[in-house]
């Protein structure tokens, strides 16, 4: 990809009270490159080179909160779903910020065939853009993502998970399992791998309160909507899985499920609740 060689070409962005470094390069029109910061609207994601015109845009702008429609509600925490083709400056405007910490995702102008789920944080001031992921509406391959990110200021506090977690609810709401699409970063291959383990490890975790019979990788994958290619790959790296006479064999370690569990109630688990998603698939 040309962008791979492509210089960062803006050092730094505000973004409502936060100022945050960049990462990568990223398609700005070459008016707005090459400037120490870029100014960035937190609600409509219009951008500006300098803060008086951010100042003055604020007097006039009227968002408070992503467009669309909102999916998810849970405490201070609310998901809208927007469609590419019928907010298209916004999602154009998301495709850019998103790039300044993207360094291998190349859509940025043809957002027609994507639905964007805009992740906030709620105050009395608006809904605050926490993170996103897009979707193809229809993908060929089975993806049920296209590209994640979590911005800087709120990493590393669950969204990242919880985003993934939102992607396979709704997947499961279509009835069909889904996977990422890749490449992944190194940190996206993380937050999955993570997110995997949890959720099997739960699954393994209530068959044996349960005392039922361990779920074959189909089960798995018909009640998580994981691809049973990722299942297989998580339980590889959990060294829970054998391979005998042309058959795959879930062997759970009890131990090491407690163990892994245990170590996640001590973190930030963010997880979407299907209790308070409100979408349905597109008719
Ligand atoms: N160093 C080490 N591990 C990290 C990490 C870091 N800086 N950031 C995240 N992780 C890992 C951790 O293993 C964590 O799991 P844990 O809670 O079991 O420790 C896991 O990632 C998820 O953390 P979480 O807080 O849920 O994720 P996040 O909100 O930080 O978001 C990404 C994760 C991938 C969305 C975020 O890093 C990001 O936006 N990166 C830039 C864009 C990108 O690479 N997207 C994926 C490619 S399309
Ligand atoms: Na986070």
């Amino acid at each position: 990809h040309e962008e791979l060689t492509k210089v960062k070409n803006i050092g730094k962005i505000q973004m409502g009270k936060y100022e945050v470094d960049t990462w990568y390069y990223s398609p700005y029109p070459d008016y707005y490159c090459n400037v120490d910061k870029l100014f960035v609207c937190e609600f409509c994601l219009k951008y500006m080179k300098q803060l008086k015109t951010l100042s003055n845009h604020k007097k006039e702008c009227t968002c408070t909160q992503p467009p669309g429609t909102e999916i998810y509600r849970e405490g201070k925490v609310s998901v809208f779903e927007i469609d590419g083709a019928e907010e298209t400056v916004y999602c154009q405007n998301l495709c850019l910020l998103a790039k300044l910490f993207l360094d291998h995702k190349t859509l940025y102008y043809d957002v027609n065939p994507f639905y964007f789920y805009v992740v906030t944080e709620v105050d009395s001031t608006g809904c605050h853009i926490v993170g996103y992921f897009s979707k193809e509406k229809c993908s060929a391959e089975g993806y049920n993502l296209a590209c994640i990110l979590t911005f800087p200021q709120y990493q590393r506090s669950g969204y990242g998970k919880f985003i993934i977690s939102l992607s396979y609810e709704i997947s499961k709401r279509e009835g069909k399992a889904g996977s990422p699409e890749k490449p992944l970063s190194d940190l996206g291959k993380l937050s999955y791998r993570s997110y995997w383990q949890y959720v099997l490890f739960t699954l393994f975790d209530s068959t044996m309160k349960s005392g039922g019979p361990m779920p074959s990788i189909d089960e798995i994958s018909a009640a998580t909507a994981v691809k049973a290619e990722d299942v297989i790959s998580t339980l590889q790296s959990a060294r829970m899985i054998e391979y005998w006479k042309g058959q795959h064999a879930i062997k759970v370690d009890a131990g090491k499920v407690r163990t892994f569990l245990k170590g996640f109630k001590d973190k930030n688990l963010r997880i979407c609740k299907e209790e308070y998603l409100t979408w349905t698939p597109p008719k």
